[in-house]
């Protein structure tokens, strides 16, 4: 519990500045087809950081996991990038209930309500596996057990 909130703050400092961080694309990389690898490389460093780690961990708890389950947890922030990544905007951003989030008419917190929805859009227009675009699309919402598996992973974080 300790470790998981010092985990946290240790995050959020790293998030302050994009320099700080440390996204593993070549790994990434591996995932990704085609315009997915241009969908993730537009996202910021501190999300594809966090991708990443949902990804890597996705592979600990499950090293069988299809191509595609870890292609849609690298990209399945990806609907953020829609608006450029503002600390402040985020941490407030993320003490909004999701399901008030959605009747808040601001910008930031639109964004986050509406994401996954962004997101598989954004992959559709770049001919995304349809797997993928669907996991994304469904990663606040899970509908099975891979999406269920994201959902949880992300939580974790
Ligand atoms: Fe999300
Ligand atoms: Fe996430």
């Amino acid at each position: 519990m300790a470790a998981n909130l010092l985990g946290k703050i240790a995050r959020l400092a790293r998030s302050l500045h994009a320099s700080r961080a440390r996204p593993d694309d070549a790994f990434a990389a591996r995932f990704l087809q085609g315009g997915e690898g241009v969908v993730y490389l537009a996202m910021d460093p501190r999300d594809r950081e966090h991708a990443c780690r949902v990804a890597r961990t996705l592979l600990t708890v499950r090293p069988d996991a299809p191509p595609h389950l870890v292609a849609a947890a690298l990209l399945h922030d990806c609907g953020k990038s829609t608006r450029p990544y503002r600390v402040a905007e985020r941490v407030l951003a993320g003490l909004v209930p999701m399901r008030f989030a959605a009747r808040l008419p601001v910008g930031f917190v639109q964004v986050r309500a509406r994401h996954a929805r962004l997101g598989a859009s954004m992959l559709q227009a770049v001919n995304a596996r349809p797997e993928v675009i669907r996991l994304v699309e469904r990663h606040h919402t899970p509908d099975d057990g891979d999406a269920r598996l994201l959902h949880d992973l992300d939580d974790l974080e």
